[in-house]
């Protein structure tokens, strides 16, 4: 019966679901919308729209399936400051009810969607799985209690599970699926752009070469593609490490990104600049090496490849994109 995709009408989850297509497993999905889109959903694919809180709906939809891919969860660590329980229901008290049901169905497979938050602000300037984990937001903490949750499953039920760690993901494996987060630079700098209004920069005063905010950008169908080579991996009983940094080992500032916008929109903006924002490190970038080894996981897009697929989503999402 194939893999659960949690959260997979989400920007991130409908990639994973295509890519568990494209390698010829089946998918189903559950997603209560919060976020998602069912027109992100592929036709033929089983969505159960529900919250993972609903544990009748978490066991109904886990009949039958081979393990679970978890990306749904509440994703914006900034906000996660203000509304820290609504983040700790949605990604640790879900967690817990996903996880005794899969105990209880018998599903001993497990693929978490991590965070770079769980980091906070690293020391070093590229980190590995072993740099200290010093989460600076609630979200950061949920994410990292997450993987706690798994390893400790794994102790006492035998649950097989693996944690990718997310970096700075964009750009769009297919124009039908476009990331519409209200709180990140690609989804901020288009909405400014497409309504006329000046895209900004959020300080240019942070030791880095110029001053902006250094990322380690990744391209959604890159990230999308490791899910299933960690799905493969747990299904044949392989090793696997508990914890991978989904990283490039390659960072770029916010001018960086902003310049490449400029490129390749051809729009003739000059960002504003703004006051920091709280809580951004000055530089997060992360090696992937171990998931190069384990998860063939390789950066196949360039900078460029990023901006113009995400560029593309966006501005064919038209209506559908949302106020
Ligand atoms: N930024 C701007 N202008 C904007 C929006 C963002 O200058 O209009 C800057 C931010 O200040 C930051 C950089 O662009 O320096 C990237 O910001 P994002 O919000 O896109 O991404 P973050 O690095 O803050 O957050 C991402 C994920 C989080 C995750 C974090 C871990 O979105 O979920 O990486 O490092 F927690």
């Amino acid at each position: 019966m194939g893999w659960l995709v949690t959260g997979g009408a989400g920007y991130i989850g409908s990639h994973v679901v295509r890519a568990f297509q494209a390698a010829g497993i089946e998918a189903s999905v559950l997603d209560d919308l919060s976020t998602g889109f069912d027109a992100f959903v592929p036709d033929g694919v089983p969505l159960t729209k529900a919250t993972l809180l609903d544990r009748d709906a978490v066991r109904a939809a886990l009949q039958g399936v081979d393990g679970v891919v978890h990306v749904a969860g509440f994703k914006y660590a900034g906000v996660s400051v203000q509304q820290p329980l609504h983040c700790y229901e949605q990604n640790v008290s879900a967690m817990v009810i996903l996880l005794q049901e899969m105990r209880d169905a018998g599903v001993d497979k497990l693929v978490f969607s991590s965070s770079a938050a769980t980091f906070g602000t690293p020391d070093v300037d590229l980190v590995t799985e072993q740099t200290a984990t010093r989460p600076e937001s609630p979200y950061g903490e949920s994410k990292l209690i997450g993987e706690w949750l798994l390893k400790d499953a794994g102790r006492a039920h035998g649950l097989q599970h693996t944690s990718l760690r997310y970096f700075n993901v964009v750009g769009s494996g297919t124009p039908e699926l476009f990331d519409a987060s209200p709180h990140n630079l690609f989804p901020l700098v288009f909405d400014a752009l497409v309504n006329g209004r000046t895209p900004k920069i959020f300080g240019d005063d942070y030791n880095t070469p110029d001053g902006t905010c250094v990322r380690d950008y990744i391209h959604v169908a890159d990230l999308a593609e490791a899910h299933v080579a960690a799905a493969l991996r747990l299904a044949a009983g392989e090793s696997i490490e508990p914890v991978y940094n989904l990283g490039s080992g390659a960072g770029s500032s916010v001018r960086q990104i902003m310049d490449t916008i400029r490129d390749v929109t051809g729009i003739p903006f000059e960002p504003e600049m703004h006051p920091r924002r709280p809580g951004d490190p000055d530089q997060i970038v992360a090696t992937g090496e171990l998931a190069a080894r384990d998860l063939d996981w390789q950066m196949r897009h360039t900078l460029q490849q990023m901006v113009s697929t995400a560029w593309e989503a966006r501005q064919k999402a038209g209506d559908a994109y949302p106020a």
